[in-house]
């Protein structure tokens, strides 16, 4: 959460900064900001909202320094407002940061002590006034900064700035990532290494607690193994693809769904050919960790741990499982999963796992990822990179791959042949075929969400592997369209949430044909009795044993209940989608929220 990056190349940084920061902007977009510094002295320009009004301030009224910061921002600390956004700056030192000084209040009691004055809500403006006092103290400027590391609890990447030196950035970090690139004509730092996209070059990661200084023409780092380092820098993987971003979609979300089919396929290939399975076929038991839509993925897959392979299978939500004190079985694997590698709660757990001495499994869909580098084994998954904030691709990405997980583990323990497994990752490869069909629904069910545009509730109900995708069906509509849609286990519905049901609220059930179709019908049908405005998704023989029960029934595609509900998560993100859109919202920046959550 909230994007880095600065610049030193000798020429006028400020339009690379914005459009830098562009590229940043899925981790946060509540304001933005840069601070540049040249022979005129320190100059900041900031602005709430995204990006582009950032830009269209700066466009009016460009600094003009060659060496400079940039900060792409998710709000954790005071409002979303124009003195809160970062840079921040004291007495000739400006700072952007990502993190959270955990430590703030006291330390701002500290430096008001010695008369500093503080002008925001935030816990970042404790930093320059820290490096300032150090600087004052006597101390250089990395000293200043590794000092500031010391002062300040919590998780944090910085990069600051200084009027006294025009010629350097001091980037440091401790839990949050950093990385920095040398290119042909300068220095650069930032939260991720895909906004490197636009200056080639070579990059390396920051390591935790790490300091450096980047020049123009070079990166120092301090410690004793500053040297050795250098020889960890991997070079800058320059996008093929040029031209339009959104490859003609309406949005991101929309071009990444659109991508599913390939993705599917790539992740099971991919899959297939994982390493160290055999890792997991000798665990007695296996825990997979997880936020938000990857916790839903593990949810659905949970069931082919469980009745294919034969192995007990609990899924942990990442922030509760870290702090409950839960007792591991001797030979329980921890799997991680986690579209973008960098969530603070996920990698806490690897971090712990290994400092407990267990072996660490991770299944991540972006390569150069904090989780990649942290678990001791780590799975890809094949989606390519997601810019939409809900997760679509990278989700049935991470269906598709701990399905294939589970069928080699069950392999591996002996539970099916080598003729079965290859038959069932076949046929799960297949599944590519249905992916596609699926998307020729789009129409349909943009007319299933006309139904519910202005509603400002919803159920979603399903049972097993399609509560699962109840449950991810109803984020989405939370995340893009702002909608309190709140997903039950069918069963659970009479203890409880039916007596929210009214005439007119719209319940959405997953219910494809198999032995809990008449379960998952009666709840329909107590939710009809109530007046509820019914959308059935279901496959033909449902629907034709539903009859005219649902106000709308929607017949999805699947040769068999699990590719059902594969295919009803699709549908469901074509649901919120079309319900965000109608409503005139932003589907890929939905408010609020960050595709990266790198605080806890
Ligand atoms: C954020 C994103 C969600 C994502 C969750 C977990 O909340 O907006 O789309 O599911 O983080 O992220 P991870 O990268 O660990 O899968």
């Amino acid at each position: 959460m909230c994007g880095i990056f600065g610049a030193n190349n000798g020429r006028p940084v400020a339009s690379k900064l914005i459009d830098s920061l562009r590229r940043l902007e899925y981790r946060g977009y509540d304001s933005a900001g840069i601070a540049v510094v040249g022979a005129q002295g320190l100059d900041l320009r900031r602005a709430s909202g995204c990006v582009d009004r950032l830009a269209a301030v700066v466009r009016d009224d460009r600094p003009e320094g060659t060496v400079g910061i940039a900060h792409t921002r998710w709000a954790t600390h005071g409002a979303p407002t124009d003195v809160n956004a970062h840079p921040h700056a004291f007495d000739g030192v400006a700072v952007v940061h990502n993190g959270i000084v955990e430590n703030h209040a006291e330390l701002k009691w500290w430096l008001s002590d010695l008369g500093h004055e503080f002008v925001t809500e935030t816990d970042s403006e404790v930093l320059p006034h820290i490096i300032a006092k150090m600087r004052r103290d006597g101390m250089d400027h990395r000293q200043a900064v590794a000092a500031t590391l010391e002062y300040a609890k919590g998780s944090l990447a910085l990069a600051a700035v200084f009027e006294d030196a025009p010629d350097r950035i001091v980037v440091a970090r401790r839990g949050s990532p950093l990385a920095v690139a040398i290119s042909e004509d300068g220095a650069y730092v930032s939260s991720d290494p895909a906004a490197f996209d636009a200056v080639g070059g070579r990059f390396t990661h920051l390591e935790d607690g790490e300091v450096a200084e980047l020049t123009r023409g070079d990166v120092w780092f301090d410690g004793a193994d500053g040297d050795a380092r250098r020889n960890r820098w991997e070079p800058v993987v320059l996008p093929q693809d040029g031209g339009d971003p959104r490859a003609g979609h309406s949005s991101f979300m929309a071009k990444e769904m659109a991508e599913q089919p390939d993705a599917w396929s790539r992740t099971v290939a991919s899959a297939r050919a994982f390493a160290g399975v055999e890792e997991l076929a000798a665990a007695d038991r296996i825990a997979i960790v997880a936020c938000g839509s990857s916790y839903y993925a593990g949810l659905m897959a949970r069931a082919w741990f469980e009745r294919e392979a034969g192995l007990a299978c609990d899924i942990e939500v990442a922030s509760e499982f870290r702090h409950r004190g839960g007792v591991l079985s001797e030979r329980q694997v921890v799997l991680c999963l986690s579209q973008s590698g960098e969530t603070a709660d996920t990698l806490a757990v690897i971090e712990e796992m290994r400092a407990a001495g267990r072996r660490t499994f991770a299944l991540v869909n972006t390569a150069r990822s904090a989780m990649t580098r942290a678990a001791d084994r780590c799975w890809l998954t094949d989606a390519g990179r997601e810019i939409g904030v809900a997760a679509t691709k990278t989700f049935t990405a991470q269906v598709a791959a701990l399905v294939v997980l589970a069928l080699r583990v069950a392999h591996a323990r002996g539970r099916i042949d080598a003729d079965r497994l290859e038959k069932a990752l076949d046929g799960l490869a297949s599944l590519s075929d249905m992916i596609r069909q699926t998307l020729a629904l789009e129409g349909r069910m943009a007319s299933a969400a006309s139904a519910f545009a202005d509603r400002r509730s919803a159920f979603y109900l399903g049972r097993g592997p399609a509560f699962a995708a109840a449950l991810e069906g109803a984020l989405k509509l939370k995340e893009i369209g702002y909608v309190q849609a709140e997903a039950y286990a069918a069963g659970e519905l009479k203890h409880g949430p039916i007596a929210l049901i009214e005439p007119g609220v719209p319940v959405v059930v997953v219910a494809p044909s198999d032995h809990l179709f008449e379960k998952t019908l009666s709840s329909a049908q107590e939710v009809k009795a109530r007046g509820a405005r019914l959308l059935l998704l279901t496959d033909a023989g449902g629907a034709a044993r539903a009859g005219r029960l649902a106000d709308d029934t929607v017949v999805l595609p699947g040769a068999d209940a699990w590719a059902v509900t594969v295919s009803a998560v699709i549908a469901l993100q074509f649901l919120a989608r079309h319900i965000a859109t109608a409503r005139g919202l932003d589907v890929d920046r939905p408010r609020n929220l960050a595709k990266s959550v790198t605080v806890e």
